[in-house]
């Protein structure tokens, strides 16, 4: 049966099985960095690559192939590479389609790790980006120089749930030559399918919603086979930022309850948003779900639920976020997300703090935000916990 025919939750769960001689029903875990030839003719031919086969897990491994079909077929992308992390997603994107002197068009509002890789790793080898508001179409278009490679958008951004309109932005990038990069880690292909709204690539952080569970890191790079097989692949087998067989085998189980979670979490991060917007001690909630937000419209129209993430600005800056954080007593006080544990984060001073002041207010992270990840507790548990600090 082929894929095409499967519905996304079955996709999950079936996606990318191969069995072995044994008949493992469960995803077997091959932990091997090797593997064995035949002969030594058989060998030439398998570093030739003229003869189809694994040769070395740096860029070959059973559980990871089966990994990266799975989140193909979830994505509708025709290819998958799966990477160490979702920084080395974005890092091999960028060091396999792009040389010294192209540009890149990136919203403000994206990670904090990536702003740093763009605005201070690649310029070392001649690759610049220029920041623009995300929402603001017009400002892409002015941003593209004829030397612009890739448009990168993180959307709903992190931590300030931005919206943007992938289509759109994917017109742009058709119209000047560019190739569209979405971050489709807040969303997951449960919730947003930017290939089909005419993203050429999408990058994931698989360490969190793809695992769900907080264990392991994990990257991809999923779209077009020219893009992916091509330097995207060629530049991790080379350089080797590769995912490890077992963090594919922990992620292909976390896969599997992939859409359940996001569902449950979504409702309940919608419960929570609901709750913190009447909160007097709250100056303004950031939840694509909420009427309230600016871009409710275009994200109910490209997502199919307002996702897990809640961030909210609370008066009284640092000192008053900071009460919230530590007075709760269930949630999580840790920088990440997309766990089934609830976690709460104070942006300014961790996940965006090394990225520079100028930067933090072009992107909107004041001192008195906090961003949860909302997770699978009870609601009215994770609201008695933050109504102790608010
Ligand atoms: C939106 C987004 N993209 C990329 C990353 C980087 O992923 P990793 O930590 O797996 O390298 C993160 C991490 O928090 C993220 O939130």
């Amino acid at each position: 049966m082929s894929d095409k025919e499967l519905h996304p939750d079955t996709l999950a769960v079936r996606a990318g099985i191969e069995r072995s001689q044994f008949n493992e029903h469960s995803e077997a875990l091959y932990l091997t960095s090797s593997y064995v030839f035949d002969n030594a003719a058989q060998a030439a031919a398998r570093f030739t690559g003229s003869e189809a086969g694994n040769v070395y897990s740096r860029f070959s491994n059973p559980t990871v192939s089966a990994f990266q079909t799975r989140l193909a077929a979830l994505e509708g992308g025709e290819a998958c590479v799966a990477t160490a992390s979702g920084m080395s997603a974005i890092l091999s994107t960028v060091m396999g389609l792009m040389q010294g002197g192209e540009h890149i068009v990136a919203s403000h509002s994206i990670f904090g790790s990536t702003v740093q890789l763009f605005s201070t790793v690649f310029p070392k080898f001649g690759v610049t980006t220029s920041f623009v508001n995300g929402p603001d179409l017009a400002a892409w278009e002015q941003a593209v120089t004829p030397k612009t490679r890739l448009l990168f958008v993180e959307t709903p951004s992190n931590p300030l749930t931005e919206i943007v309109d992938i289509a759109a932005l994917a017109a742009i990038a058709k119209r000047t030559g560019a190739l569209l990069v979405v971050d489709n880690c807040f969303c997951t292909p449960a919730l947003q399918k930017p290939l089909a709204l005419g993203a050429d690539l999408i990058v994931h952080s698989a360490t969190k919603y793809l695992d769900g569970q907080g264990r392991v890191l994990g990257g991809a790079v999923v779209g077009r086979a020219d893009l992916v097989n091509g330097g995207v692949y060629q530049f991790l087998r080379t350089a080797g930022p590769s995912l490890s067989p077992f963090n594919a085998w922990v992620l292909l189980k976390g896969m599997e309850t992939l859409a359940i979670r996001m569902r449950a979490q979504s409702d309940n991060a919608l419960a929570l948003a609901q709750w913190l917007e009447r909160q007097p001690a709250v100056e303004r909630v950031y939840y694509p779900g909420l009427a309230s937000h600016p871009q409710h419209a275009l994200a109910m129209r490209q997502q199919t639920s307002g996702g897990a993430i809640v961030s909210f600005e609370v008066k009284g800056g640092r000192e008053a976020a900071w009460r919230v954080v530590d007075a709760t007593r269930v949630i999580s006080i840790t920088g990440n997300l997309g766990d089934t544990k609830t976690t709460i984060t104070h942006p300014a001073t961790t996940t965006h703090g090394r990225i520079s002041a100028e930067a933090r207010a072009a992107a909107g992270i004041g001192e008195g935000l906090l961003r949860v990840a909302v997770g699978l507790e009870h609601k009215d548990d994770l609201i008695a916990d933050l109504s102790r600090g608010l």
